[in-house]
């Protein structure tokens, strides 16, 4: 049952519903751009409270509410909210609940959408909780996995960078367990990723570390490149000792599958350079803009529960 219902974590969903937003993200490509000529979510309000920066997350929930008829209220930073006169997340909670139809959160501390769902009548949807999870970013990654290579199963995915604070990576490697796939992950030493991920993953899928890219690229079907999350870093000297680690080399692409898809979450600093954008594999442009009609599909199964 979709309707009201909470998006905190990836694991809320099983398989057949990942599938079942992925088929209905296809339908609305068309509308994507144009709209959905029967303004399904008309009369519905969509809040967007946003406590950490945000491009992507944020826009393209607005301009999927919006897309599919709906209104959205919310704000992008908190300089201009109450927040800053120290009102409690729980309270300001219980105040948009009472303005809107669904509440989309994001927050810098892990677990703030699961304390956000204890106190909303309204479905909370977790748009990023720290170094936790973004469900819905992984619902658009293996949109665009599905749409790129037409296939989830059989596939070989890398990913690489920051794995220890990637809420991206965390997510998406929790929903890939649900296929027929092999996992890589390539790290330094000091952002593996967490043992308890890997011990729930590898209970499905094969799953290996490393610490060099150019040991496993051959093998990929997908490239996944995370930015190091400086601000993640609890201390300034140890993001010093790896920044700058996995800087994506022309070379390193050339020694990969010719179908390989190259994919990152973004913002991406320098882990990609420019001139990895004009390449065929490149393809983090074409998943930023699947998270409309993902995200139009997730706000229609949400506010109207088909
Ligand atoms: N991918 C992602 O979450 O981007 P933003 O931080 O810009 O929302």
């Amino acid at each position: 049952m979709w309707l009201n219902r909470d998006i905190v974590s990836i694991g809320d969903l099983n398989k057949e519903e990942i599938l079942q937003v992925i088929e209905k993200a296809n339908s609305f490509i068309p509308y994507a751009k144009t709209g959905h000529p029967d303004s399904p979510l008309k009369g519905k309000i969509v809040a967007t409270l946003f406590y950490e920066p945000s491009t992507r997350t944020r826009l393209s929930f607005e301009a999927a509410a919006k897309r599919m008829g709906a209104e959205v209220l919310g704000f992008g930073s908190i300089e201009s909210t109450s927040v800053v006169k120290g009102e409690t997340l729980m309270d300001t909670i219980r105040i948009i609940d009472g303005y809107s139809d669904a509440i989309v959160i994001r927050h810098p501390s892990e677990g703030a959408a699961r304390l956000a769902s204890e106190y909303s009548e309204v479905p909370i949807i977790n748009a990023g909780d720290g170094a936790g999870q973004h469900p819905t970013q992984t619902l658009l990654d293996i949109f665009t996995i599905w749409k790129e290579l037409g296939k989830v199963d059989d596939i070989t995915i890398g990913f690489v960078g920051d794995l220890k604070y990637g809420r991206t990576v965390h997510s998406l490697s929790k929903a890939l367990s649900h296929f027929n796939v092999n996992l890589h992950f390539i790290s330094p030493e000091t952002l593996k990723i967490p043992k308890h991920i890997r011990k729930e993953i590898e209970k499905k899928v094969p799953v290996r570390e490393h610490l060099d890219l150019e040991e496993v690229i051959e093998k990929l079907d997908v490239l996944y490149v995370t930015r190091i999350q400086k601000e993640r870093f609890p201390d300034p000297e140890e993001y010093k000792k790896v920044a700058g680690t996995y800087i994506l080399k022309p070379s390193t692409v050339a020694r990969g599958k010719k179908s390989m898809i190259i994919m990152h979450p973004l913002p991406r600093v320098d882990e990609i350079p420019v001139e990895i954008d004009n390449l065929p594999q490149a393809k983090y442009f074409k998943q930023a803009s699947y998270g409309v009609p993902v995200r139009m599909a997730l706000l229609d199964l949400i506010l109207r529960g088909e």
